[in-house]
């Protein structure tokens, strides 16, 4: 049994966690887009304008705050102009980052926008560096958000939209170190404050912009980019991060058959984030001390084998209870970092990577990943308190690492102040008894309501058996400074819970 007390001082208000914080991203991947979200208007599943009705209903349960599109690497091979007007005329291209299919753009910025609308989310778009223009990028711009009587104004009122959309959040590039052209970074920011300029906002449309960040612990990368973007209208700067098992991209290992010292391996990797995102916030402290510019993880989560007999490039994999607590972990890690993290959006939101959903045929599965994604949705727009917690340690003999993680954020409902507090238990053994402590005179003040996930390390949802790992509800009636709860092994654990002084 791990013994350890949580501290919480629920009147030290830290930060605003960002509903953004809880994002999502959809790329032209595997069956990401197609089949996964989009169907067609003539297909036998039931749909709206072609977008699937049970993905559109799970991902508004999760209160998906924004959707980046439509990539990833596929991003900066995507022409935008492709994927608008009568379908029939829209051109065919090979999708040659992922699998090699056909992509017949059937899928492009009217259906993208429409999606978010029906999610009620806000869009964020990456915009074609590495193999489109400045003036292609302008054009984007324009046709999405500007007014009156331009060409591509028009254009878009001809193809069916005439109002302008909103767009807030706009990326230049993907992984331009890498898929997205293979750039330093000092070129990277040459070109970036190029696209930039001429990304213009039209009438009361702002744009948040963001730049192409580093990949993991690329230090260098960070410094060498701000150094050169700092007051370019620059709003934030992307970080990717992935969680490999055992670190090693030759030899990723499966998503349901693993070992115990693998799985602890995975949760050692998942933590590094933290090493990660401090390191990086160094950096920017030294070249942005005003913290003009936010960090935006716009890629993160676990990255496995794809499930046999899948093509290679479609990144598809199960997701089992290791991965729900991969999933908390860093939920409460960048809730803890909200100061500096305005963003963050796992990959992928359906049947890519750490998915939230899985379909097949006209089935929806959703992922013990999508179960966290729900309980922590208390957190938006919150704000962090201050907690401290020992965590305690797990593992094997090779592999050991802090089994808790916590968070804690508190808002008011009808003038009732509601505590929300997370906690991931990453030991498969030792359950974790947790005196809760609030501090500064706070007590809780009646109901408290908690959600548990928990469940045999290897535990998945499958189309066979899609309720094996779900998340089951209590009530229970909470009084005084203190009160001591159990996590389980292998669990993730939510209460809201009123508070008063
Ligand atoms: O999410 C899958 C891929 O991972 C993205 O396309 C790319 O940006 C990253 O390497």
């Amino acid at each position: 049994m791990i013994q350890t007390k949580l501290k919480i001082n629920a009147n030290k208000e830290c930060s605003h966690i960002a509903p953004e914080i809880y994002g999502q991203f959809s790329e032209h991947l595997g069956r990401c887009i197609y089949e996964g979200i989009y169907v067609g208007e003539d297909s036998d599943i039931p749909n709206k304008n072609g977008i699937r009705t049970d993905v559109v209903e799970a991902l508004k349960e999760l209160k998906v705050p924004v959707l980046r599109w439509p990539g990833g690497c596929f991003a900066d091979e995507y022409h935008w102009k492709d994927g608008i007007g009568p379908e029939e005329n829209r051109r065919h291209m090979v999708n040659s980052n992922w699998g090699g299919v056909v992509e017949d753009n059937s899928f492009g910025t009217h259906e993208f926008m429409d999606l978010c609308e029906q999610i009620g989310c806000e869009p964020y778009l990456a915009v074609n560096m590495g193999s489109g223009t400045v003036a292609e990028a302008a054009d984007w711009v324009e046709y999405l958000t500007a007014d009156g009587e331009s060409d591509m104004a028009k254009l878009r009122a001809k193809n069916g939209h005439k109002e302008p959309w909103k767009i807030k959040y706009l990326g230049i590039g993907n992984e331009n170190w890498g898929c997205g052209g293979n750039m330093s970074a000092d070129y990277y920011a040459n070109e970036y404050k190029k696209y930039q300029t001429f990304c213009r906002e039209y009438g009361d449309n702002h744009l948040y912009k963001i730049a192409c960040g580093p990949s993991a612990d690329d230090y260098e990368w960070t410094k060498e980019l701000l150094k050169r973007v700092n007051g370019c209208h620059t709003r934030g700067i992307s970080l990717h991060y992935y969680t490999l098992p055992t670190g090693d991209w030759g030899h990723k290992g499966s998503a349901t058959e693993f070992d115990e010292k693998e799985y602890y391996q995975t949760i050692q990797q998942t933590m590094r984030m933290d090493e990660v995102i401090k390191g990086h916030l160094a950096v920017m402290d030294k070249y942005d001390p005003d913290h003009k510019i936010s960090l935006i993880v716009d890629e993160w989560g676990t990255w496995y084998d794809v499930e046999p007999g899948m093509n290679p490039g479609f990144l598809y994999q199960q997701n089992t209870m290791r991965d729900a607590i991969v999933a908390a972990y860093n939920l409460n890690l960048f809730n803890k970092h909200s100061d500096r993290i305005a963003m963050a959006n796992i990959a992928q939101a359906v049947n890519v990577l750490q998915a939230m959903i899985l379909t097949q045929a006209d089935q929806l599965v959703k992922t013990p990943t999508y179960e966290v994604f729900w309980m922590y949705r208390d957190h938006q727009n919150a704000t962090l308190v201050e907690s401290h917690m020992l965590p305690g340690m797990t593992g094997t003999e090779e592999v050991w690492v802090p089994a808790l993680s916590e968070s804690c954020s508190i808002q008011e409902k009808n003038g009732e102040k509601i505590l929300t507090i997370t906690l991931s238990n990453a030991s498969l053994k030792d359950p974790a008894q947790i005196a809760i402590e609030l501090e500064e005179g706070m007590q809780f003040a009646g109901e408290a309501s908690i959600t548990e996930l928990t469940g045999e390390v290897h535990a998945h949802n499958t189309f066979e058996q899609p309720d094996c790992i779900m998340h089951q509800d209590k009530i229970e009636q909470w009084s005084g400074k203190t009160k001591t709860i159990e996590v389980g092994p292998c669990s993730v654990y939510k209460v809201s819970v009123h508070v008063k002084a």
